[in-house]
């Protein structure tokens, strides 16, 4: 683990999980995602390019209906518990008294993007927004809270955390690619994103 370092009011940890730890969180993830599997949403737009399913109290869905926060998956059942190993992460960097309600899990495979969007559907804007890289490295995008401006990039590596709070928590942000096979963390490539936050 180096220092931190912040771009754009975004602080990142880079290396935060050593090998074992991210070795250990994919078998945790992997249970979580048997109870509650992958799904792919689908937007005004049409169907998102991340794959995606979600531990805790809430997850995040996309259908007709619109997206919002819900305490079901898709298929109707509640969401697996944050495993503890991804809470004592949110513990040791959020600065945040309350505990995650939300780990979204995004499972980005070669053609996956997220584009620039801002995370604004939280009641407590004081509790940053927390990034977990896993996998493939991702071209990570950081904007502002205009949708306009410059941005600046950096590329995420397996273990890297970033912290979105204070200026940044509503600043825009995506992903603009990964790079398929960069990391032999996942025997099949692709890069998992967690993102946890406090949601009401
Ligand atoms: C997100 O903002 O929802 C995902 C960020 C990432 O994949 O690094
Ligand atoms: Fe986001």
């Amino acid at each position: 683990m180096t220092a931190p370092i912040t771009q754009k009011g975004f602080v990142i940890h880079p290396g935060f999980l050593d090998r074992a730890a991210q070795e250990a969180l994919v078998v945790r993830l992997r249970e979580v995602l048997a109870t509650a599997p992958l799904f792919i949403p689908r937007t005004r737009r049409g169907p998102m390019s991340v794959r995606m399913s979600a531990a805790g109290k809430y997850g995040w869905i996309s259908d007709a209906r619109g997206y919002r926060y819900d305490t079901q998956h898709p298929d109707g059942t509640p969401w697996p518990p944050i495993p503890d190993e991804v809470s004592a992460i949110w513990q040791a960097v959020s600065g945040c008294a309350r505990a995650p309600e939300c780990c979204l899990i995004n499972w980005y495979g070669a053609d996956a993007r997220m584009g620039l969007h801002r995370d604004e559907d939280e009641a407590d804007l004081s509790c940053p927004v927390v990034s977990v890289s896993l996998g493939d490295d991702g071209l990570f995008r950081m904007g502002n809270i205009a949708r306009s401006g410059r941005t600046e990039s950096i590329w995420l590596k397996s273990g890297d955390v970033v912290v979105m709070g204070g200026t940044a928590r509503l600043a825009h942000h995506g992903v603009d690619r990964i790079r398929f096979g960069s990391s032999t963390l996942l025997p099949n490539g692709g890069r998992i994103n967690l993102t946890l936050r406090v949601v009401t």
